[in-house]
């Protein structure tokens, strides 16, 4: 099932004294190749972001900064997973629903993606989405 493959990733992290470091490379365990990297700041405390699925994007949803919730839905189940790690990244593989929401104040989402920005990969109504991920189920 699609949601047990969105699991947690742990990233190296290198503990010093005079602070932690957590690196990530392209040939280390990702399950996909990195083409984009983005991030999401100053997100107010009752902003959902999200809301949307992709086709065939691949990502690494990772807190760097304080904490916030992700919700997939795969049409078939959902989970709630609190990222408030910065050396765990949530892998969301393609045709996932996903909200993003309760982020913490100076909260950093940092977003690894397989793919460059296409809005044709997007699916931006749920609806759709359910018809199709469906499909693909049965
Ligand atoms: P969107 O993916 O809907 O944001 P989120 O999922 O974080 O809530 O993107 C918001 C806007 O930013 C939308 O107009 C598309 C644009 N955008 C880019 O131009 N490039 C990108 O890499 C991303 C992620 C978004």
């Amino acid at each position: 099932m699609k949601l047990d493959n969105c699991t947690l990733i742990s990233l190296p992290k290198i503990s010093d004294p005079r602070g932690n470091l957590t690196y990530i490379e392209q040939t280390g365990n990702l399950p996909f190749d990195i083409q984009r990297v983005y991030y999401l700041y100053d997100v107010p405390a009752q902003a959902e972001r999200g809301g949307h699925a992709h086709r065939a994007l691949s990502q690494l949803i990772i807190a760097v900064s304080g904490s916030f919730e992700v919700t997939l839905d795969s049409g078939s189940g959902t989970k709630t997973i609190l990222l408030n790690t910065p050396w765990q990244g949530l892998y969301v593989c393609p045709m996932i629903w996903r909200t993003l929401q309760s982020f913490s104040s100076g909260s950093i989402c940092l977003v690894l993606a397989s793919l460059p920005y296409d809005e044709a990969d997007y699916y931006r109504n749920y609806d759709e989405f359910i018809l199709d991920v469906r499909k693909e189920n049965r």
